[in-house]
């Protein structure tokens, strides 16, 4: 920690609620009158003074923009300005009042090389006039930005980061096709300016991130990249699997601490994986190849989902509650809709066997994350090998201290081959639409 901040309060109670739920920052020292919170690297306090409090500045350091964005989409209904750039002292920022009216600043210092504000990072890649304009909000592999540019005049995002959400707006004007990623927010903010718009390509399987009524509304084609990358999410949920049950991560660090002393029979024990049982949520196209690797360990796999499946291997199709009861691996292949939205969450951990393991190559807010830090810490479940978070990139820091867990950051298709296939899946998406073709992929 480096350093307290202190401050009078009137009402403790009032001041606990606003700091634990509001802000969700997590209380260190609670000496009755006196209450210490912990945020990242600062601590707060706060003393019962019952006449008189004080009104400071408390300041919340973040590690990027778009993190000082998320915390503006989180806490915008206790902000008082719109996240900005102060060119003089190179921050950005924005600022809130707590319930007792003291100043919240919510910051990040952008760093020498970075010069978000003062040069738009879209290029135009192949300047001519007579194609229509897409905008790529992040560099994809070559062979996709080749394709593209013989149909697009392809503005590209070359900055080594996300595009901020206000960058997108800015840049969709004009532009006929949009080729995005999974942590692009497609929302109305971005469709009803984009008056040219006739198709959105998401560079993923998933659609979560699109509003896809509001497409609809506006008659824009949005397309996905589903089968491409079926294989490799499935072999990195194996990865997940087998370190999650044989503890490969946590002996790693230990090994390479030079703690291996001699070979020992309780070093690092964990869970077998053949012959136990997979269970599989959402058999479809992932599920099924994750059950399928499942054959060759002699796993009994069952699954659950809307409706029973023609496979060509054994399974059996039970209801959600035997599935949480009798696996012994969980893994989860399900959209992320309103529906499936902490589906799994107190109720379902509980139901789960200790030994169990709970695997998520999906979207992240399926499972309620607060909770499964809870089961994991309380031991409900075994262990959980997670390559998706609830408030991606943020993954909290309960999580991450957590040595039953192996945490990913999101490569379910991280291989080069299947990166270079998405992308010309979704460059042939966007085309197609643009030439009045069917799309390979299209979702609406
Ligand atoms: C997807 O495509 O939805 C994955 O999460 C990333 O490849």
């Amino acid at each position: 920690m480096s350093g307290i901040v202190f401050f009078k309060t009137q009402s403790l109670h009032a001041t606990k609620k606003f700091y634990l739920n509001k802000l969700g920052l997590k209380l260190w020292l609670d000496q009755g009158e006196c209450h210490i919170y912990a945020h990242d690297d600062m601590l707060i306090g706060f003393c019962k003074a019952e006449y008189s409090s004080t009104q400071g500045t408390i300041t919340f350091l973040y590690d990027s923009q778009t993190l000082v964005d998320k915390a503006y989409t989180q806490f915008k209904d206790i902000s008082t300005t719109a996240p900005k750039l102060n060119p003089k002292f190179r921050i950005y920022h924005f600022w809130g009042k707590d319930h007792e009216n003291r100043t919240l600043e919510f910051q990040y210092f952008l760093k020498p090389d970075e010069d978000i504000e003062y040069r738009n990072p879209i290029e135009i890649l192949n300047p001519t006039s007579n194609k229509p304009k897409l905008l790529l909000t992040r560099m994809l592999p070559q062979n996709a930005v080749d394709i593209l540019q013989k149909t697009f005049e392809v503005h590209a995002n070359l900055a080594q980061r996300a595009l901020l959400h206000n960058e997108l707006i800015d840049n969709i004007a004009d532009k006929h096709a949009l080729l995005c990623l999974l942590n692009d927010r497609i929302d109305a903010s971005v469709i009803e300016p984009a008056k040219c718009l006739k198709v959105i390509s998401n560079y993923a399987v998933g659609y979560n991130n699109i509003d896809l009524e509001v497409a609809k509304n506006y008659g824009i084609a949005v397309c996905n990249t589903p089968g491409v990358l079926t294989e490799s999410t499935a072999d990195l949920a194996w990865a997940l699997i087998m370190a999650t049950s044989r503890r490969t991560v946590e002996s790693d660090v230990f090994t390479r601490c030079g703690k291996f002393t001699g070979w020992e029979p309780l070093l690092f024990l964990g869970q077998d994986v053949h012959h136990r049982t997979l269970g599989i949520l959402g058999m479809g196209r992932i599920g099924k190849a994750v059950a399928q690797r499942a054959v060759g360990f002699g796993m009994r796999i069952i699954y659950s989902g809307p409706s029973e499946k023609a496979l060509d291997f054994e399974a059996e199709y039970v209801d959600f509650n035997t599935l949480l009861k009798e696996s012994d691996i969980l893994s989860l292949h399900l959209p992320l809709t309103d529906r499936t939205k902490h589906l799994i969450s107190e109720n379902e951990l509980k139901q789960m066997k200790p030994s169990a393991i709970l695997i998520n190559t999906a979207r992240g807010a399926i499972i309620d994350e607060k909770m499964l830090i809870h089961a994991l810490r309380e031991k409900w479940i075994f262990a959980a090998g997670l390559d998706v978070y609830e408030h991606e990139p943020e993954i909290p820091s309960e999580l991450a201290l957590l040595s039953n867990v192996v945490l990913l950051p999101h490569i379910g298709s991280a291989s080069l081959d299947t990166r270079q296939k998405m992308g010309t899946l979704a460059a042939e998406n966007a085309i197609a639409i643009i030439t009045g073709k069917d799309a390979p992929a299209r979702v609406i």
